[in-house]
């Protein structure tokens, strides 16, 4: 089986509108490795069910997901956008996952100890099973490179575990040891009510998050009630790593302007916050506008999102099912080999 060296897999979840934590920390960063690497991004309904989703909302947010990936600047002719339930393989080779990784790497998850908290004995098998089912995500196509934003790491550490297991167990090189490429200045997007939490879509302030979807006049009206502290801005990086939220927000203007947190320090740093953001606000509706108004032109094309979903579909599965294949002759399944009389 022909080895890839530049193969990327990822995945981001319709469970609900995308915010700044997913552009920054995940679709930017796709949007510029498309040209360096073959792509395969997926929109992972099946996880999203972990948690209850509404049926209705959720092929509507799927295609939303697709709709933002093109929105965003990945393009869809070069590279394989798809979504997860449509590939059987991903589920398939998540069940050999889960009798693969062990119960102790689960437990040591620290998003499922977020996520159940403690409600841990009331939450879905899939919540905690999840890991492996991200695993096969990016192993069912031999990928070698993962961008995600920071809190998939350890996520990501467990797939390389799970590689490394099998290969070992069966005595066979066929998965590669994928790499995480946890990239930017915006590796983890704070709330921007609390510079020490992670911004996410359960927060149930609406005020920690900006979405894509939000209008020019929300993002600037967000920023300007973002929390930050009474002093001016820091003017160093060392200065800044002591107030969350302050640091919090250079680097998402660092992110958003393709900059790095340093030099946005050196422009702004011993100023008040109001103009940074006044300044801020209008970068992050320069950017998010055009791309929400393009999620919305995509969303009333249903043959054409459509038509991406199913060709994306066919390329996954052609290059999903011979790894899948494969892991059944290792295992030792009977599978392909039943002779045909
Ligand atoms: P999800 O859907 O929660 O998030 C999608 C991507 O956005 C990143 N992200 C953030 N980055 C920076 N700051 C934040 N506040 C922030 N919030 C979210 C995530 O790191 C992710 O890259 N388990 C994954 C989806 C997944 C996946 C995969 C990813 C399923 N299978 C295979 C990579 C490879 C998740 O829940 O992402």
């Amino acid at each position: 089986m022909e080895k890839p060296t530049n193969r990327i897999l990822s995945g981001v979840q319709p469970s609900g509108d995308l915010h700044l934590g997913n552009y920054l920390g995940a679709i930017k960063n796709f949007v510029s490795l498309q040209h360096k690497y073959e792509c395969f991004f997926c929109v992972v309904d099946l996880h999203a069910i972990t948690v209850w989703q509404d049926p209705a909302t959720l092929a509507q947010k799927t295609r939303e997901v697709t709709a933002a990936f093109i929105a965003s600047g990945i393009d869809p002719k070069k590279n394989t956008l798809f979504v997860q339930s449509q590939v059987p393989q991903h589920a398939q080779l998540a069940w050999m996952f889960s009798c693969i990784a062990r119960m102790g790497w689960l437990n040591r998850m620290t998003q499922f100890k977020d996520k159940a908290g403690k409600n841990s004995e009331n939450v879905s098998v899939g919540l905690f099973s999840y890991p492996t089912l991200m695993a096969a995500d990016i192993l069912i196509y031999l990928a070698t490179h993962v961008p995600v934003g920071e809190d998939q790491k350890q996520h990501l550490e467990l797939t390389r575990d799970i590689a490394q297991k099998f290969n070992n167990d069966f005595k066979h090189e066929l998965f590669p040891i994928p790499e995480p490429l946890i990239l930017g200045e915006a590796k983890r997007v704070m709330s921007l009510r609390d510079g020490t939490k992670k911004m996410s879509k359960s927060d149930p302030s609406d005020y920690s998050r900006i979405m894509l979807t939000d209008s020019k006049e929300n993002i600037v009206q967000k920023i300007k009630k973002a929390k930050t502290d009474p002093l001016p801005l820091p003017d160093s990086l060392e200065d800044a790593k002591a107030r969350p939220e302050a640091l919090n927000l250079l680097t998402i203007f660092a992110a958003l302007n393709d900059s790095d947190t340093e030099e946005v320090i050196s422009n702004y740093g011993g100023k008040e916050f109001s103009q940074f953001k006044n300044d801020l606000g209008e970068l992050a509706s320069s950017k998010l506008s055009p791309i929400s108004d393009e999620v919305n032109k995509l969303m009333s094309d249903k043959v054409y999102l459509d038509s991406i979903i199913v060709s994306g579909k066919e390329k996954a599965i052609s290059v999903a099912k011979p790894v899948l294949d494969k892991v059944f002759e290792i295992l030792g399944f009977l599978h392909n080999n039943i002779p045909k009389n």
